[in-house]
């Protein structure tokens, strides 16, 4: 269905916090919990591993969401997996082979995603596709939380939708989401918003309401 989804960013929660942030965004109407899993190589920043990501896991009520920014990434995929999550998504510019990349994922029986940088051209993901659930647009470069959107990716966004035609592919996408752009991503074709400061910026676990706000809004 193409029902749009939102997908908080946990970059952007209290990291002290998890257990009850994820909560509050689920309780708050989050469609899905997206985790950025970052290795300091492969993007200048260094987030969670396996064990953190399957600490989360019984937190999660809905979708967990894992976006791995590390490279080489084919050698982790079946750690994530075990760990629990339900969809990985590996970066299309992670290693030589996506298509191999995509068919471990598969081979996990979990949902598989593959991920374009900005600078990357969206017919990179061409021969990719009946191999994939999902294909995650970055409208930032990846590594950090609360950076500018970058609207070149509008477009790029929409030659993907016309690209996957009928086919049950969800298009993702994350960097700079917030109430201004969600509508410019939605239009063209986006059904995955995933939002890390703007869903969690000014709110507070006690204050879950305002998550919830702030999703609504989005
Ligand atoms: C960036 C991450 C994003 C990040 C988005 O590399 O992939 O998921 O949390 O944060 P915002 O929504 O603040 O741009
Ligand atoms: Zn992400």
């Amino acid at each position: 269905d193409r029902k749009i989804k939102i997908a908080p960013s946990i970059l952007s929660a209290d990291f002290a916090n998890f257990g009850a942030e994820i909560r509050a965004v689920e309780d708050q109407g989050a469609d899905w919990v997206h985790v950025d899993v970052m290795d300091g190589h492969f993007v200048p920043n260094l987030t969670f591993g396996p064990p953190a990501v399957k600490a989360f896991r019984p937190h999660v009520k809905t979708v967990m969401d894992v976006h791995l920014m590390i490279a080489p990434v084919d050698a982790s995929i079946e750690a994530y997996a075990e760990a629990g999550a339900d969809m990985i998504t590996a970066h299309v510019e992670a290693g030589p082979h996506p298509h191999r990349t995509l068919q471990a994922i598969r081979a996990t029986g979990k949902r598989a995603g593959i991920a374009l940088n900005p600078g990357t051209p969206v017919e990179a993901v061409e021969y990719l596709l009946d191999l994939c659930d999902m294909v995650l647009v970055m409208t930032v470069n990846p590594g950090f939380g609360g950076q500018k959107f970058i609207h070149s990716q509008i477009d790029k966004i929409a030659r993907l939708r016309g690209m996957i035609g009928d086919r049950p592919i969800h298009i993702q996408v994350d960097g700079g989401v917030d109430p201004v752009t969600a509508p410019l991503v939605a239009r063209a074709g986006a059904d995955v918003l995933v939002a890390g400061s703007a869903v969690f910026r000014g709110g507070s676990v006690e204050r879950a309401d305002v998550y919830g706000a702030n999703m609504r809004a989005i």
